[in-house]
């Protein structure tokens, strides 16, 4: 059985914080990454024009053979992903921020959670945190500003820390011991995030669940003796993804080019 191919798309290069956990998972199902870096951010769109990108995306993604669709962006999971599950007949991955486990592991009772702007308006992630977090005080920050570091290829330094400190500071100050990183941007940021925070305070990223969630939709696996292709597009600049992806993915290979939709 040739193996299934893995449509994953996001709103930059964010998405392949899901990608690589993937690829770990699952080496040999080819994927196929669109990132809608003309487009990006997604965080301050509105719902609509989010849904227009994604069906644009998916429909892309499926007509060059995917048989699986990964919605590697919380904020388009929360706009999208109904109206894709009711619109194709394949199987649709998406991602919310970890509010659930965050919320159970928590000893204080306090999540920090950093998503985007859009997620934090959306339906489904006020129904995420009424459902999951019950009794746990959820603080929201949108951070726009790490997106903007992970696109430009800034994953270290003075300028990446000083965001971060804004950001956290006033989080760690309630009291939090949980912070969810809400945005597949923000893993690429995991390393300095937790070098800036006590070691009572944990981190929670989905990356891994999503992951694993693929491999259970997957119509057909490969037999795992071949590492199959990886093929990612920008709709923005490709000179400035092929500078950006050995830094994102170190040690990948990858064909790259530009999609024009
Ligand atoms: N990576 C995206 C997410 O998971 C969105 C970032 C953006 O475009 O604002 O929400």
């Amino acid at each position: 059985m040739t193996p299934t191919r893995i449509g994953i798309l996001d709103s930059g290069v964010g998405g392949l914080s899901v990608l690589r956990e993937i690829r770990n998972l699952l080496p040999s199902s080819p994927l196929h990454y669109v990132g809608d870096s003309a487009w990006c951010p997604y965080g301050n769109k509105d719902p609509q024009t989010i849904r227009e990108r994604v069906v644009e995306i998916t429909d892309y993604l499926l007509s060059h053979g995917a048989g699986i669709i990964v919605i590697a962006c919380n904020s388009a999971t929360i706009h999208a992903v109904g109206h894709l599950r009711a619109t194709y007949p394949v199987p649709i991955v998406g991602m919310e921020p970890g509010v659930k486990p965050a919320a159970e592991k928590s000893r204080a009772g306090i999540v920090g959670v950093l998503a985007t702007e859009a997620s934090i308006a959306g339906e489904k992630f006020h129904q995420l945190v009424s459902r999951h977090a019950q009794g746990v005080r959820v603080i929201t920050r949108p951070c726009p500003r790490f997106v903007e570091l992970v696109e430009s290829g800034v994953l270290s330094g003075s300028e990446a820390e000083a965001a971060i400190d804004e950001i956290l500071t006033p989080i760690l100050e309630t009291g939090a011991d949980a912070i969810v990183l809400g945005c597949t941007h923000y893993p690429f940021l995991r390393s300095i995030i937790e070098a800036r925070l006590p070691d009572s305070v944990f981190v929670i990223d989905t990356g891994v669940a999503v992951a694993r969630r693929v491999e259970s939709q997957l119509p057909a696996r490969g037999n795992g003796e071949n590492v199959a292709s990886i093929q990612i597009e920008t709709t923005g600049d490709l000179d400035h993804l092929k500078k950006l992806l050995p830094t994102l993915l170190p040690h990948v290979e990858c064909e790259t080019s530009h999609c024009a939709i």
